[in-house]
């Protein structure tokens, strides 16, 4: 009798043994399925990305707001130099402002909100390398844009520098300082409609090791 309760135990003891093995197992492979998702989704949002100029008039939350920024921000820039700032637009009249002066910019008047990324010249590389301030916000701006993708909103870049006069414009409405210069507007809120990105897929723009 004894013996029987012993086996009994015994194999009770296996089981619960298997089965703390199998889920450490799994939780030890959960953060590679992490990975990939994130992968995934990644790739999505970026073949999801469109320009999208017509709005509702649902509200953009906040969090989704500071989600594009903290987006923006982690791009890559020229010997880390970060010489970018936002302005982020949610005042009707500006919104309004930038729509009727500004004729590329025309969607900001439905907008939820608008974001204007610029370059701080304080903060630019010297010499040759400070039109590198350029890419760098523009990488801080595609960031944004497949953010927004990402959170079911929908964005344009207006194109501003280096069109001195848009930039004056710009210049003019936001009260920005001489070492500021914004390099676009984009009007942000959630589209209108379904967006439907282009394909743009070539593969005879590509070289492979030499021309
Ligand atoms: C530097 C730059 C400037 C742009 N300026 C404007 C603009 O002023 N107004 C506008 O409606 N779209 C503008 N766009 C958006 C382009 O028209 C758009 O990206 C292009 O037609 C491709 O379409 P997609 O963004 O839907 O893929 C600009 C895009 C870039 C990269």
């Amino acid at each position: 009798m004894t013996s029987k309760i012993l086996n009994i135990v015994l194999a009770l003891a296996v089981v619960i043994l298997a089965v703390e093995l199998t889920l450490a197992k799994q939780n030890a492979t959960e953060p590679q399925a992490e990975t990939a998702n994130a992968e995934t989704s990644a790739l999505t949002a970026i073949a999801q990305r469109a320009s999208v100029r017509a709005y509702s008039d649902q509200k953009v939350e906040e969090e989704k707001v500071e989600a594009l920024l903290r987006a923006a921000m982690a791009a890559p820039t020229a010997r880390d130099s970060r010489p970018w700032a936002f302005v982020v637009i949610k005042d009707r009249n500006v919104l309004n402002a930038i729509a009727d002066t500004l004729r590329n910019s025309k969607m900001a008047a439905k907008a939820q909100l608008a974001i204007a990324v610029c370059g701080d010249m304080t903060k630019a590389m010297e010499g040759e390398g400070r039109d590198f301030w350029i890419q760098d916000a523009s990488a801080a701006t595609e960031n944004l844009l497949i953010a927004a993708t990402a959170q079911g909103l929908g964005a344009v870049w207006t194109g501003i520098y280096p069109s001195a006069e848009r930039t004056a414009l710009v210049r003019e409405i936001l009260g920005l300082p001489e070492h500021i210069i914004p390099l676009n507007i984009i009007p942000i809120g959630y589209p209108a409609a379904e967006v439907t990105p282009k394909d743009k897929w070539d593969p005879s723009r590509i070289h492979y090791d030499r021309w």
